[in-house]
């Protein structure tokens, strides 16, 4: 920490120099979490929480897509991204022409997307979920089949919470899909009375030997919440590090897999951002309009 103290103390101070806000998701590192960071949570609370500032400047520290949801939902203010190589492999898995198959191949079947899409992606679909609302949106269409899209194991996870029936696409998270089943109960031999909380972006056998699943952000009010003598959180390595400075109660047990894509984000790129305000996130306007619907009827279901 004294190391990053002269980054912190300028940052901040830029901060209020250009009237920005830095908005961070829960896997940034704890410098950037807890050092420079005015709004921190899950990507459903950091794109709800976008329609809220009154800031010029939004900085995101976290992924693309995030940068680029702040965006739609704040089309007038400068949005900057510290690096915009900070992809997300669900992201990636899938493109607007991928969208138009399959509706011509689905007709009439409405398609939800979460929210790791790119805005052209987004623009193409009837709606925008996250982790944190899935079932939730899924359940507003009153469809009896939903098509929901890139991540296959999210949408598995919520046809085991509804009676809709949902088409997966056949995306996967490169972070969440490298933890398995037989790993959760080696843990489990391993320490006794461990609580094991997981991100639906797991596959299905680690969401099965899991106690609870849920967002970051439920992941964070579950540890709050219940404050379980031992913990292993299911998801990114960063996670643990940032609730843990508020649980000190709690141990936390940490199988490590990083995203190398959140880890491009560091103070040194937000201090150049905020110096330089670049590199800023457009969208061209027409995709703009009609992601902008997609996300904000899902802000409508549940913000
Ligand atoms: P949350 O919406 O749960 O924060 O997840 C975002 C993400 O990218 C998880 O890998
Ligand atoms: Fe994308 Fe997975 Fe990284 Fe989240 S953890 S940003 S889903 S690659």
């Amino acid at each position: 920490w004294p190391f990053h103290a002269p980054l912190v103390h300028e940052i901040n101070r830029l901060k209020r120099e250009r009237n920005a806000v830095i908005l961070a998701h829960n896997y940034q590192t704890p410098e950037i979490f807890h050092g420079v960071a005015d709004i921190v949570g899950d990507s459903l609370a950091l794109a709800a929480r976008a329609t809220e500032t009154d800031a010029d400047v939004i900085v995101l520290a976290g992924v693309h897509f995030m940068a680029e949801t702040a965006k739609l939902l704040n089309p007038a203010k400068t949005v900057l991204i510290p690096d915009t190589g900070a992809g997300c492999s669900l992201a990636e898995s899938i493109t607007a022409a991928d969208v138009r198959l399959l509706r011509e191949r689905y007709p009439g079947v409405p398609v939800v997307a979460y929210v790791n899409t790119s805005a052209d992606v987004k623009a193409e679909v009837d709606i925008c979920c996250t982790s944190g609302n899935a079932v939730e949106v899924v359940e507003s269409l009153g469809a009896p089949r939903v098509i929901m899209l890139p991540d296959e194991y999210l949408a598995k996870y919520v046809a085991t919470q509804t009676s809709v029936e949902i088409i997966a696409w056949k995306g996967h998270c490169e972070v969440h899909e490298r933890f398995t089943g037989d790993e959760i109960r080696e843990f489990r031999g391993r320490f006794d009375e461990l609580i094991v909380i997981a991100h639906p972006e797991c596959p299905p056998d680690v969401l099965e030997a899991a106690d609870f699943v849920g967002s970051t952000a439920r992941m964070v009010d579950f540890v709050a919440d219940r404050r379980p003598p031992r913990v292993l959180m299911v998801t990114e390595c960063s996670m643990s590090d940032n609730v843990a400075a508020a649980s000190p109660e709690t141990e936390f047990v940490r199988p490590c897999n990083l995203c190398p894509h959140m880890k491009k984000i560091t103070l040194a790129n937000i201090l150049d951002s905020l110096r330089t305000l670049e590199p800023q996130v457009t969208i061209a306007p027409e995709v703009a309009d009609r992601a902008r619907r997609s996300v904000e009827r899902m802000l409508a279901v549940k913000p």
